[in-house]
């Protein structure tokens, strides 16, 4: 068993500390939002991720985790102190923004006590593990610690199924005393996934370069797509085949609105940045960037041309999450295109399984809320589907027609089934093929 402390209590931190502690380990998570601790000491799960509750609840109950704002508390007597605090994008300048990294590793410094490893969660540019060794020895002389990058892969929506099952474990260690006390720490994954312990420059890089890849292979996907709806072929058909290839794979060839959420456009933005910084252009990288931004304003517009006969027409929003499985609704696509809707439309009403509040904070009234499908699609002239929850494949066609000022639906999603839609009398329109 060994104490663990994370710092940042976000989606990333309290995942991997409900985790840590599931594996055996006595975790305490820090965090200076007073009212989100407050919440998880009262039981209160402050963000939504599939099988988290359970494990939350009963490592509570059996002592392993606790929750706190107070440093000192948790970084006291920790073998390892996790940083999992928000890297996001610099408003001016795109790079990743260090300010809660450096704080936090300032605020921690003091409380080390022992031998402790300081591994860095976040996603942080390379050369980051640099720093943090910099500012932790400034804030205490007399510290013994080494600085580890252990970078994150989770997707949302399945954080904890993720963190049981990861494809590998990336260590970027500089002393073999920090690699080994990690090596520990993950040792109940031994023979399940790969452990590659490299350079900390480049596991800081692994994990900026993998996204890159993802938000490329998506945006690849969704140029296909947009060449099939021209050419008369079939996304479907064509992605399958795609996948079979071996080299190629059958995973993020799903196409649609373009790619959003917390990590891909700040990773990409970031590590485009830093090819800037090094004097390597990244045009690939650059690309993908410009153009889904651009792909997400042509999706609003495709919606818009949908009530064109009708300008004033209610636009029946179905998903506001990035993505099926949370509630994060940071930079989501959906967001993006209904931000791009409302310069047309006033009459637009949303729904979301759980992501009505978040999205609330980002959408004020410019839009109303629905509580369900029924509510936000009656009298509307279109529905569209922007977010892949399970809910909306199963939608009652019968019932949305009656209830429909106009029977129309835009999935770009590609959750329905086109033939069936069609048959129960819809104007039906998807994301690459006719
Ligand atoms: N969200 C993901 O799916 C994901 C996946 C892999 C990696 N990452 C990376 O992990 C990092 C965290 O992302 P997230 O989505 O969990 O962020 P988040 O915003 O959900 O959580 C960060 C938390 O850190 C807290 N915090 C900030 N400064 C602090 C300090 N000094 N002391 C204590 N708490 C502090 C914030 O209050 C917040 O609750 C980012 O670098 C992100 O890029 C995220």
């Amino acid at each position: 068993m060994m104490k663990v402390a994370i710092v940042g209590t976000g989606y990333v931190g309290l995942p991997t500390g409900v985790g840590l502690a599931e594996l055996g380990n006595k975790v305490v998570c820090v965090d200076k939002i007073e009212d989100k601790i407050n919440r998880l000491n009262r039981g209160e799960l402050t963000l939504y991720e599939d099988g988290l509750e359970e494990l939350f609840k009963k490592n509570v109950a059996a002592g392993m985790l606790s929750f706190t704002t107070d440093m000192e508390t948790a970084v006291k007597d920790a073998d390892i102190v996790m940083l999992a605090v928000g890297t996001p994008p610099h408003p001016l300048t795109k790079e990743a923004d260090l300010k809660y990294i450096y704080a936090a590793a300032a605020e921690l410094a003091p409380f080390l006590t022992g031998y402790t490893v300081v591994a860095t969660k976040s996603t942080v540019p390379v050369g980051t593990g640099d720093e943090v060794e910099e500012i932790v020895r400034k804030n205490n002389s007399k510290a013994d610690f080494d600085v580890v990058s252990l970078p994150e892969f989770l997707r949302e929506g399945f954080a904890i199924h993720d963190f049981f099952n990861p494809d590998r474990i990336v260590i970027g260690a500089e002393s073999d005393k920090a690699r080994n006390m990690l090596l520990e720490l993950y040792r109940p994954f031994a023979g399940k996934c790969e452990f590659l312990c490299v350079k900390r420059r480049s596991s800081e890089t692994i994990k900026y370069a993998s996204n890159a890849f993802l938000a490329m292979k998506i945006h690849y996907i969704n140029e296909m797509a947009d060449f099939c709806e021209k050419s008369g072929a079939d996304i479907r058909e064509v992605a399958k085949g795609m996948g079979l290839d071996s080299r190629i794979g059958k995973k993020f060839l799903n196409p649609g609105p373009g790619y959003g959420g917390s990590c891909f456009p700040k990773d990409t933005n970031a590590m485009a940045q830093m090819g800037k910084k090094y004097g390597t252009r990244l045009n690939l990288i650059e690309t993908t960037i410009a153009e889904n931004d651009a792909r997400k304003a042509r999706m609003g517009q495709r919606v818009i041309e949908t009530i064109r006969e009708h300008p004033e027409g209610k636009i029946a929003v179905l998903g506001l999450a990035f993505k099926g499985g949370t509630d994060d609704c940071r930079e989501s696509p959906a967001i993006d295109i209904i931000k791009e809707m409302i310069r047309h439309s006033r009459n637009i009403r949303v729904y979301d399984p759980k992501a009505l509040a978040n999205a609330k904070a980002i959408l004020n009234n410019t839009v109303s809320y629905a509580e369900s499908v029924e509510e936000a699609c009656k009298d509307a002239e279109v529905a569209v589907i922007l977010t892949e929850w399970e809910d909306f494949r199963h939608l009652d066609l019968a019932r949305l027609k009656k209830i429909m000022r106009c029977p129309k639906i835009v999935d770009m999603r590609n959750m329905l089934c086109g033939e069936e839609v069609v048959a129960a009398g819809f104007d039906y329109q998807c994301i690459g093929r006719k």
